[in-house]
């Protein structure tokens, strides 16, 4: 079915209590194993793309691909940018065939922000293209500062609501202790669930969460058996998400756990089998293992039988 805006997909998210999930992807097989396990569990699903994933791919071939494979599947699915902060690429996407925008002026001084995002919905709304914006910033152990530092970050809620009233965004992505990456935290995983709970109440549009990936245990040892050097990945717990959904959390950025599926994979099909050469059996069991986890998150993010 044709591509659907990223509001089609989170309001409903945000008032029935569940998450949706949005999936990185740069290539062909990414995509159709997400388009898979979403037609299997019959779920809304979002397709997002990096800026240096259309740099990599080509903005013709993503759009394209992830409009072909759409069409042939047929759940409710949009083509998301991620993390917008060129406004070039941005509007480009706005007018070639992206159904919803990340602008991410989180780096930016807040009056900066609030101006940069108002532009963006500006731009995109009159072509009825969503928006998302992002307030605070992710920090992870990668940025080497401390706790205090860390905290200080995080998304404040009342700025979060006066954010939100005065860029008309439609969805707000915040920080709450999650970071990207697979290396999330030292310690024990923290979030800082009672400040979600304190935005939520302020905030009514739908809440995103990036850094989201769990870097799951079976996932991280088959990478690690065939040779993967991964130190001390470290990802956010499946039981914290689902408290993150339980309070107001309606759309969760994946990309980390497909690239430890694909790695996962890719290395054992070429050690078990070096007689192996064709890219097509290589690739296609990196993306029967992107699948097996885009599956997992569906059901953890609540978006079965929701299409
Ligand atoms: O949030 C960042 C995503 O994981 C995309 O990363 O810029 O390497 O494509 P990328
Ligand atoms: P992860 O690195 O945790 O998968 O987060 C991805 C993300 O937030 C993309 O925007
Ligand atoms: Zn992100």
């Amino acid at each position: 079915m044709p591509l659907v805006t990223g509001d089609d997909l989170l309001v409903t998210a945000r008032t029935q209590g569940y998450a949706v999930g949005a999936f990185n992807t740069s290539n062909l097989e990414i995509t159709q194993a997400v388009f898979e396990a979403a037609a299997e569990l019959h779920s809304p699903v979002m397709l997002t793309t990096s800026q240096s994933a259309i740099k990599y791919a080509g903005f013709e071939n993503l759009r394209a691909m992830v409009e072909n494979v759409s069409d042939a599947t047929g759940v409710p699915a949009a083509l998301h940018l991620d993390h917008g902060t060129d406004l070039d690429v941005i509007e480009r996407c706005i007018e070639g065939g992206w159904t919803s925008v990340m602008i991410d002026g989180s780096h930016h001084p807040l009056e900066k922000n609030i101006e940069v995002t108002r532009r963006v919905v500006e731009m995109a709304h009159p072509e009825n293209i969503s928006v998302e914006a992002e307030l605070g910033r992710l920090v992870g152990v990668e940025d080497e500062i401390s706790v205090e530092e860390g905290d200080a970050a995080y998304t404040d809620p009342d700025e979060a609501e006066r954010f939100v009233e005065s860029t008309g965004c439609d969805s707000l992505a915040v920080a709450i202790g999650t970071s990207h990456g697979a290396y999330k935290f030292k310690g024990e995983p923290r979030l800082d669930i009672d400040r979600l709970e304190a935005i939520a109440s302020r905030v009514t549009i739908p809440l995103v969460l990036h850094g989201a990936s769990a870097v799951p245990p079976d996932v991280l040892e088959l990478a690690r058996k065939y040779g993967a050097e991964l130190g001390d990945a470290r990802g956010v717990p499946p039981e914290s998400i689902a408290r993150a959904i339980d309070h107001g959390i309606s759309k969760i950025n994946i990309d980390t756990d497909l690239r430890l599926a694909f790695t996962g994979r890719v290395r054992r099909i070429l050690s078990e089998s070096p007689e192996v050469f064709d890219p097509r059996k290589i690739l296609a069991a990196a993306r029967e293992g992107i699948k097996e986890v885009v599956a997992a998150k569906i059901r953890l993010f609540g978006s079965e039988n929701r299409a």
